[in-house]
């Protein structure tokens, strides 16, 4: 298939983006591409290929943006129930730490969660993943962590697992384990850590290799802050979870400092997350790191707090930066990346084109798969989106509405509707 006559073809190419080099989009005006088998066989200008592949199916991408899909690299997707009720006690002014201290918060989702069947769970996470693909993601990283006992958070390993299959996109799967200290520990937070490193890891290492063994490694990740794992038992289970093969991820600086943002450099980490409270220090030591600092600006949109994760300092330290929506049903229950675009712009000031290179081959870096997705390369996943804009600063600068026209994954074209029917 030729997919020719975009506006402005955004080919993202060269791989992650480190420091001021974020925002390299690598556009071809009047750009085309050729897909065969899933790949991309070819990308230049219309004239070019429809020279080169004369006889190819042709799909008219009418004078749009043609660019590679989503990848969001951080969320928490799968989860039973909701917590509307504490949206409304937080606008009312009562803090979030405060909330999950008083047995509200991630607890209250992990009760819904443990009471649901895996049945409930796959059909209430469904539609959630289904917006984001119709919301241009075409490749999501997924978490567990509202079980917190063993068998809830295989339950959600499992539910994902059939979610990866069953739904256009493709998911890259987390273990958080340790996301809150759970309520049976409430009073021994290090006994929950100890289960998690001494029982918890090791079951997931031999249940992948049971349930999953030709998929890539689980993420081994952990909220790193006061009131959840505090630095040496965030390193316990980091270093567990490093020692029985998985790479890492962690929640780093959300609400307070206590070192998460180093720790993750120091153990190698794929990325580092959140990073609102980070300090010089630990941005001088992303700056020098492979580790991805994720910021995820719908989390303070979403708890109407006023300070965001601030980009320029880790452009400026040289680190390689992606976004997410953080996805959840506490802090940020969004599942568009055009959302967490147009956030970045105004409240981290990032310019159209850094966001987009940031939801795109960096925050596939953050997954550790850009070296198939994230950009519009030969060779590479055939996953892009034909968005209803004539220039890609409409991304980030419009925002609310839903831009995709057209999802391409793996090749397939899937329309994204506009407009409304009357039903009788
Ligand atoms: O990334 N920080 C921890 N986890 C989520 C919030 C989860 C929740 O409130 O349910 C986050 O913001
Ligand atoms: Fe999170």
């Amino acid at each position: 298939m030729l997919i020719h006559s975009s506006s402005q073809l955004l080919t993202l190419q060269g791989g992650p983006q480190r420091g001021h080099a974020l925002g390299t989009l690598g556009i071809i005006e009047n750009g085309a591409v050729v897909v065969r088998d899933e790949k991309i066989v070819a990308a230049g200008t219309t004239a070019e290929l429809k020279t080169s592949y004369p006889g190819e199916p042709t799909l008219d991408a009418g004078n749009c943006v043609l660019m590679p899909g989503f990848v969001d690299p951080h969320t928490h997707v799968i989860w039973g129930g909701d917590r509307a009720s504490e949206f409304e006690m937080k606008m009312a002014g009562k803090p979030y730490l405060e909330i999950l201290a008083e047995g509200g918060g991630i607890l209250s989702t992990v009760r819904q969660t443990r009471t649901a069947s895996i049945e409930t769970l796959i059909a209430q996470t469904r539609p959630r993943l289904l917006r984001m693909f119709a919301h241009g993601t075409t490749t999501v990283e997924a978490k567990t962590g509202y079980g917190l006992q063993t068998a809830t958070e295989l339950r959600l390993l499992k539910a994902l697992l059939a979610l990866d299959d069953e739904t256009p996109l493709d998911l890259a799967i987390t273990f958080l384990g340790a996301h809150a200290i759970a309520p049976e520990y409430r009073d021994d937070p290090q006994g929950y850590t100890d289960l998690v490193c001494e029982t918890m890891l090791p079951i997931l290492c031999q249940w992948w290799e049971v349930h999953a063994p030709r998929r890539p490694s689980p993420f081994v990740d952990v909220f790193c802050e006061d009131k959840a794992f505090d630095l040496e038992q965030s390193r316990q289970i980091l270093t567990t979870a490093r020692s029985l093969g998985f790479p890492l991820k962690i929640h780093a600086d959300e609400f307070g400092n206590i070192g998460g943002a180093s720790l993750a450099v120091e153990l190698g980490a794929a990325s580092a997350d959140h990073l609102v409270k980070t300090s010089d220090a630990d941005i001088a030591a992303l700056g020098k790191s492979e580790t991805v600092a994720v910021a995820l600006p719908c989390t303070p949109f979403g708890l109407a707090e006023k300070e965001y994760t601030p980009a320029h300092k880790l452009i400026e330290a040289d680190a390689i930066l992606a976004l997410a929506t953080d996805c959840n049903p506490g802090t940020s229950w969004n599942e568009s990346m055009q959302m967490a675009i147009a956030l970045s712009c105004r409240y981290m000031g990032l310019t159209p084109a850094q966001a987009i290179a940031a939801s795109t081959i960096n925050s596939a870096f953050a997954i550790r798969r850009s070296d198939t997705i994230g950009s519009i390369e030969v060779g590479k996943q055939a996953d892009m989106l034909i968005l209803s804009v004539p220039d890609y600063r409409h991304i980030g600068y419009r925002y609310g509405t839903n831009l995709v026209k057209q999802v391409i994954k793996r090749g397939q074209v899937y329309s994204v509707d506009v407009g409304y029917y009357r039903t009788a």
